[in-house]
């Protein structure tokens, strides 16, 4: 190449600077922006009333009574987030080896959704479908001779489902990881009238070990002891196999997907976002929570610049949407005008 055509094709007539110049051109020429439309903030519940515990690993974060959780969720209606996650921390006594809390229809996130439904309006109410809050072991399926039964763990969900969606919740979303249970579900939802409501999968969820406060959250870690998750969730070394799980999930009818963890598993999100044309979320998991807040307490980082950036990130990566447990904060801060 000659020496003028490799001029004319770069420096010094392309100066990547000039658009950077100043806050409004970089406003102007930016290729992502994040909005309380993104977030979905997750939600801790607890049992009885005016009550609030703090869960110590996750700062800022509290396992809440359901009349809490009704104004929490009044909250973030009020700041544009279009959907809550809840999870519940029920009591020990009620978790057995079989789950029976979790298809008990009176049980603790039923009635949440259900006192949610009767105060709020027009904010989606997504319910977490796994057995692990439930078990007397910590595991999200049934356990036999220390084998997760799949088919058979499979039945529990699709009741656990039917009854979330009989007490309002609009999107089913199992994060367990069995085999065949999107179309398992999809069936039992439309079987029982439930044709509207919808399904989020967590398609692609890895045995991550950033998962340690969430357990910590839903009292699951003692439970669960040495024991792990990696005979059901992924394996952290692959990427193909993500694929081929979206795939399937899609096939049996998902809504949406979903991919977790979030920050390390950019990569998946990428891939997942390219090839198939659905609405695909991340979760910025409790660990992710834990380590920008351990910083920030230290001075170490910016803690709101840095969620600010990391959420970024996700929009970036191609997600639709992002689960955050800082989505209050993050969306107070949106409305100032970040
Ligand atoms: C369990 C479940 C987990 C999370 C959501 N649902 C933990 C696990 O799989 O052990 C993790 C969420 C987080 O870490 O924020 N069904």
């Amino acid at each position: 190449m000659k020496k003028s055509i490799r001029e004319n094709a770069g420096f010094p007539r392309v100066r990547l600077r000039r658009n950077r110049k100043s806050v409004w051109s970089r406003r102007l020429v930016a290729e992502n922006r994040l909005s309380a439309d993104d977030l979905i903030l997750p939600l801790f519940v607890t049992q009885g009333e005016n009550k609030k515990t703090p869960v110590a690993m996750m700062p800022g974060v509290f396992r809440l009574s359901v009349d809490l959780a009704v104004k929490k969720i009044k909250e973030a209606k009020e700041l544009g987030i279009p959907a809550v996650a809840i999870f519940p921390s029920i009591d020990a006594k009620l978790r057995d080896a079989k789950a029976s809390e979790a298809v008990n229809a009176k049980n603790l996130i039923c009635q949440t959704v259900a006192a949610v439904k009767k105060s709020v309006s027009d904010i989606g109410i997504i319910t977490d479908v796994a057995l692990d809050p439930y078990t007397s072991h910590g595991q999200d399926g049934l356990v036999k001779n220390g084998e997760i039964l799949n088919d058979e763990t499979v039945e529990i969900l699709c009741c656990q489902a039917v009854i979330q969606a009989r007490a309002g919740a609009d999107i089913i979303a199992p994060s367990d990881m069995m085999d065949g249970r999107i179309g398992a579900l999809r069936d039992a939802l439309d079987a029982a009238g439930f044709e509207a409501v919808q399904i989020m999968s967590y398609a692609a969820k890895y045995a991550s070990n950033f998962y340690g406060p969430f357990r910590d959250a839903v009292g699951s870690t003692k439970n669960l002891g040495k024991a792990d998750k990696k005979t059901y969730q992924m394996d952290f070394a692959n990427s193909n196999e993500a694929l081929r799980e979206v795939a399937l999930d899609i096939a049996e009818g998902a809504d949406m997907i979903l991919i977790k963890p979030g920050m390390p598993y950019l990569d998946i999100l990428w891939r997942v976002r390219e090839t198939f044309h659905v609405p695909v979320f991340s979760y910025q998991v409790s660990g992710e929570y834990a380590m920008i807040k351990a910083a920030g307490s230290l001075g170490w980082l910016d803690e709101k610049a840095a969620f600010y950036e990391s959420l970024m990130a996700f929009k970036r990566a191609g997600a639709t949407g992002i689960f955050t447990y800082y989505a209050i904060e993050m969306a107070r801060e949106l409305r100032g005008g970040l």
